[in-house]
């Protein structure tokens, strides 16, 4: 080989050589972190998101079968049914593991106190469009109160009857919202804009949302008031089960059951069985009890084999979504900020409003 042609081989493996090192050390220097529940979108929008940080995407749950795939990580980006308990929480520390990063507002499905216990941090996004929500439960609203669901099939299949498609009007209507934090804020909004009373609950009302004519009320007074009744508190051990078999007795005759928030606020066996009584009488929900074997996964060609839900699928008066109020391209959009945001302050190791712990919250 010619001298000039080796000096510029060389060069060019040291070159090489000094990018593999440069590539080596910023990797090392960045937070790696592993995601799962990973969906299609989630790999889209975060995908070459960041220069500084390195991602890996699983598709499989968090469970203490799958956490061994977070060997080697410094955090985890985890969903809602990710079941972050303490069993799980002990062997994320084992592995190192130093942040659980949620890619959305709830946080029950993670064990605060074990988290303080193995200094793990949490995080949160913990708003990235109440609106999207609040607009999806009013969809189920709007659906089920005009049976648009059922025109369009009918339509479709050349059936122009209006033969029990007979709906309800929601002006004059009352309207109880459980919970009026952000996202119940927005439904209360909604609401107003279609002439409807809206009456609340809320643990902690805010003094804010009682000046544009929203009234708090107790809860027992909120369930025998409202026609349709719709749930935005989180699922914390006072709220879990809130709609029972007594609550719905409460409730009524033919009112609305409207959850977008989280399945184990209510009981479905009191719900079905209040449903085949003509006591409650429409259910919509975009939560579901026992969601985590089902949702976010396509199981169309399975036997499902969860009675309940399938019970509930024959109900011509329910309407089931499987957790897509947060679905929108704004929200997505926002989750992605705010969890990019999230990472980079778990490196820098500065302190986050996104950071949810025992101290900060009022139920823990
Ligand atoms: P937030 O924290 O802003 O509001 C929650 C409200 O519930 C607060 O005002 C709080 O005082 C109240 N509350 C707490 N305990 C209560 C109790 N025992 N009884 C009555 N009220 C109580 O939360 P945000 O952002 O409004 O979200 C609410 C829930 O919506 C989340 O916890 C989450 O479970 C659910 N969610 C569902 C989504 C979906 O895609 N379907 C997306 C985002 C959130």
């Amino acid at each position: 080989m010619a001298l000039g042609s080796y000096i510029e081989l060389r060069t060019f493996l040291e070159v090489i050589c000094l990018l593999i090192v440069m590539n080596l050390t910023s990797l090392s220097a960045m937070s790696k972190i592993a995601f799962f529940s990973t969906q299609s979108y989630d790999r889209r929008f975060f995908e070459n998101s960041s220069d500084a940080h390195h991602f890996e995407f699983f598709e499989t749950r968090l469970n203490t079968k799958t956490v061994g795939l977070a060997s080697g990580f410094d955090g985890i980006c985890v969903f809602v049914n990710d079941k972050v308990n303490p069993e799980v929480m002990k062997m994320l520390s084992e592995i190192g593991i130093k942040l659980v990063a949620l890619r959305c507002a709830g946080f029950n499905n993670v064990d605060l106190k074990a988290a303080e216990k193995y200094n793990i941090r949490v995080m949160r996004v913990p708003a990235y469009s109440p609106e999207a929500v609040a607009e999806h439960a009013m969809a189920l609203v709007m659906t089920l109160a005009r049976k648009t669901h059922k025109a369009y099939n009918r339509v479709r299949d050349g059936n122009f009857s209006l033969e029990r498609l007979n709906g309800f009007t929601i002006h004059g209507k009352t309207v109880g919202v459980i919970g009026t934090g952000k996202i119940g804020q927005a439904f209360c909004r909604i609401v107003k804009g279609f002439g409807a009373e809206v009456i609340a609950f809320d643990k902690y009302p805010s003094e804010e949302l009682q000046k544009p004519g929203i009234t708090y009320k107790s809860f027992n007074e909120v369930l025998g008031a409202s026609d349709i009744l719709s749930l935005h508190c989180p699922l914390t051990p006072d709220t879990h089960h809130i709609i029972n078999k007594d609550s719905l007795k409460k409730m009524k005759q033919g009112a609305m059951l409207v959850n977008t928030s989280r399945g184990k606020l209510v009981d479905t066996s009191a719900v079905i069985e209040s449903l085949k009584n003509e006591h409650l009488g429409f259910l919509a929900i975009d939560v579901y009890e026992q969601e985590e074997k089902l949702f976010f996964r396509d199981l169309s060609d399975i036997i499902i084999r969860d009675d309940q839900i399938a019970q509930l699928m024959i109900f011509p008066n329910v309407l089931i979504t499987a957790h897509q109020g947060f679905f929108t391209q704004e929200s997505m959009l926002e989750i992605t900020r705010t969890t990019l945001k999230n990472f980079d302050d778990f490196e820098a190791g500065v302190e986050s409003d996104n950071e949810v712990s025992c101290e900060l919250i009022k139920d823990c």
